[in-house]
């Protein structure tokens, strides 16, 4: 089965940064922790000052990782992922601030080669990127990530940043899309999303509603809605035919 014969299967939960509600988002440990509970999992790309993909949501480092208790560190404030090697972000702990366990920054290369052999689907996310000197080069590097990984069927491609969507179609046909939208939907959007060449839709909950879903499933689109926490909300979409919702609790 590839990404997008998963999405026609029904009502998908997907593991929003991995099972973050038991372990440090975005690690391979929430990616572990989802196995058995998810369909897909989805994780945050972004690239290192030395064009390294890895995985972490925020544009700053703070949140999610010690760097505030590290010396040397201390005039880097503040801590921008972009501005820091691949070097220096493996000396930093992701776990600690969550649960007091040590964890190291994952690298697309390693979510990518756990889910090939753990038989996972994984959403990356592409984070904007368009304020960095990585701006045009980050899908690129992605895409050569995941076909040097051998696994364009178990991952879809997601951005806020649509102008990276027909991008990875140019890169990679065989790799599904997905626009995400925060706040409004655009204008015209079942043509936008024609022209943006994507397989699926990510709004997020509170734009959503019935008829939207049941234009966009009658265009084509796949629609998956983040973030949805309430089962009962859950169960609302799904009636309404979305495909699939993300979450941070997961049962
Ligand atoms: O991909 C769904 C969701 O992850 C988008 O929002 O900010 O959590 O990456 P965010
Ligand atoms: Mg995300």
């Amino acid at each position: 089965m590839n990404f997008l014969e998963l999405l026609k299967k029904p009502d998908l939960i997907a593991a929003h940064r991995g099972d973050r509600s038991q372990k440090p988002e975005n690690t391979l440990s929430a990616l572990a922790s989802s196995i058995g509970k998810c369909d897909f999992i989805e994780i945050d790309v972004q690239l290192t000052k030395d064009l390294v993909p890895v995985i972490i949501h925020d544009e700053t480092l703070n949140r999610t990782s010690n760097v505030s208790n590290i010396q040397r560190f201390k005039d880097r404030t503040p801590w921008i992922v972009s501005d820091f090697t691949l070097k220096e972000l493996q000396s930093l702990d992701f776990g600690s601030w969550f649960n007091s366990e040590y964890e190291s920054i994952l690298t697309l290369e390693k979510a990518l080669s756990f889910v090939k052999e753990n038989h996972l689907f994984l959403n990356v996310e592409i984070k904007d990127m368009s304020k960095t000197f990585s701006d045009e080069i980050v899908v690129e590097i992605i895409i050569d990530m995941i076909k040097k990984t051998q696994t364009e069927h178990l991952v879809l491609l997601s951005s806020f940043y649509h102008h990276y969507l027909p991008m990875c179609k140019k890169l990679s046909s065989k790799i599904p899309t997905a626009a995400l939208q925060l706040y409004k939907h655009p204008d015209n959007l079942i043509n936008y999303l024609h022209t943006l060449q994507v397989n699926a839709y990510h709004p997020e909950d509170k734009i959503i509603n019935k008829k939207t879903v049941s234009d966009l499933r009658e265009a084509g689109f796949f629609v998956n809605v983040f973030t949805v926490n309430k089962t009962k909300r859950q169960k609302k979409l799904f009636e309404w035919d979305v495909n699939g919702v993300f979450t941070d609790s997961l049962v």
